[in-house]
């Protein structure tokens, strides 16, 4: 059994349960936060906490729900940066360029291969994030498939079989046989390793129909469903997504009315990745046209070495405010609640009774920070299952009583 700790002196608490504050964020202020074999046992003010082993005094500061980033690919050996550097003098992204890692992933050892995630987790964890996705998708044979996906298994729960990322140089010719072998033996191999099946349908990558087999194979061995959608150009992601009752459409860049719709009618999670626009120099997702039709918005990283090589989601959400149409409170939202909805999971993203022990210290009095001071690195301490699991040695106030 774990001692129980006590975060006490909050200067302002994000529950994401409105049942336990103001708003649909659940604001608590003046709060502290006990948590108990992992999860969390008390919110409230700390004159009705029960006893507590071990203590961090918050001093006033914000605190918040780990971050829930639900599309990362961390699995891949190389370096484009050459590529951002062109592209930020105005040559354009194709979806092409991620053959280049897939060749270097092809050649990087196992090793190699673990290095990068286990860093990037790392990376990810400073900035406050305590639950990720990741995926496959840079190896693209059966075996580079395979242990890519035994790398994603040693840093997450939460992976993601992507043989469809793209079609493989070598089956350039034939990209009909690549599908056959996405659906057939890598899928066999695959499976057993994943939670989730990914598709990157776009033009570049996969058509509707290879996209909506590949899917439904996934499906049929019990993988839940997630697909690339609207990233590049108007598109049938989205709406596959919807047909195919997939849990989340990531990207969706360009989407129409009818896009929109097929999202809300389907219970689609629609996940922003505005680092990629960024990055690719592409124009935002919509962000508020998809809160106001009342679709369900996620907010993740993206992190990848071609698109959007950021693990950070406070950049995010900066991003997601400034560039996509968003409040604060709905960026925040977006990157907790929202991505715990993108991977069904109600254990995180929120902080009531019941739920994980993962949270965030900031060094900042509110919220309105993590996009009011974008580029700088607010995290002062973060807690996952009850235990601290960073402290920022250059803002170490928090946790000393
Ligand atoms: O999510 N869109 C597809 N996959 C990645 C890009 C990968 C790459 O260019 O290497 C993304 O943006």
């Amino acid at each position: 059994m774990s001692l129980a700790l006590l975060v006490d002196g909050i200067g302002e608490l994000v529950t994401n349960d409105p049942s336990l504050g103001e708003g649909p964020l659940g604001i608590v202020t003046k709060a502290c936060l006990v948590a108990e074999n992992g999860r969390v046992v008390f919110v409230g003010p700390a004159d009705r906490a029960p006893p507590a082993d071990k203590r961090i005094a918050a001093h006033g500061r914000c605190v918040l729900p780990g971050f829930v980033d639900s599309h990362t690919h961390l699995v891949f050996a190389g370096d484009r940066s050459e590529e951002f550097e062109a592209r930020m003098l105005g040559r354009p992204y194709s979806a092409g360029g991620i053959n280049s890692t897939v060749a270097s992933t092809r050649a990087g050892s196992n090793a190699e291969l673990s290095d990068v995630a286990a860093r990037l987790v790392d990376e990810a964890l400073r900035q406050g994030t305590t639950t990720l996705e990741t995926k496959s998708g840079y190896g693209l044979t059966v075996d580079d498939e395979e242990r890519s996906l035994r790398v994603a298994a040693d840093v997450t729960d939460e992976v993601t079989f992507l043989g469809a990322h793209v079609v493989p140089t070598e089956y350039s010719g034939d990209p009909g046989a690549y599908v056959a072998l996405v659906t057939g033996e890598m899928l066999e191999r695959c499976a057993p390793l994943a939670k989730w099946c990914d598709v990157y349908c776009e033009e570049g990558a996969f058509d509707a129909d290879e996209a909506r087999e590949i899917l439904a194979a996934g499906a049929d061995k019990g993988l839940g469903l997630r697909v690339h959608a609207n990233q590049l150009g108007y598109g049938p992601g989205a709406r596959l997504a919807a047909e195919t009752g997939a849990t989340s459409a990531d990207h969706v860049t360009y989407l129409d009315n009818k896009d929109i719709a097929a999202l809300l009618d389907a219970n689609v999670v629609a996940t922003l990745i505005p680092a990629a626009e960024f990055s690719t120099r592409s124009r935002y997702a919509d962000g508020r046209a998809l809160a106001d039709a009342g679709v369900s918005v996620a907010l993740a990283s993206g992190c990848n070495p071609g698109t959007s090589y950021t693990t950070s989601i406070p950049f995010t959400i900066a991003l997601a405010v400034r560039e996509c149409g968003l409040s604060v409170d709905e960026a925040i939202a977006a990157a907790t609640s929202g991505g715990a909805r993108a991977l069904l999971r109600d254990d995180v993203g929120t902080l009531s009774p019941g739920k994980r022990a993962d949270l965030v210290i900031l060094d900042a009095p509110s919220r309105v920070h993590l996009a009011y001071r974008p580029g700088v690195d607010l995290v002062a301490t973060v807690v996952r299952g009850g235990e601290v699991a960073f402290q920022s040695p250059a803002r170490k106030d928090a946790g000393r009583g």
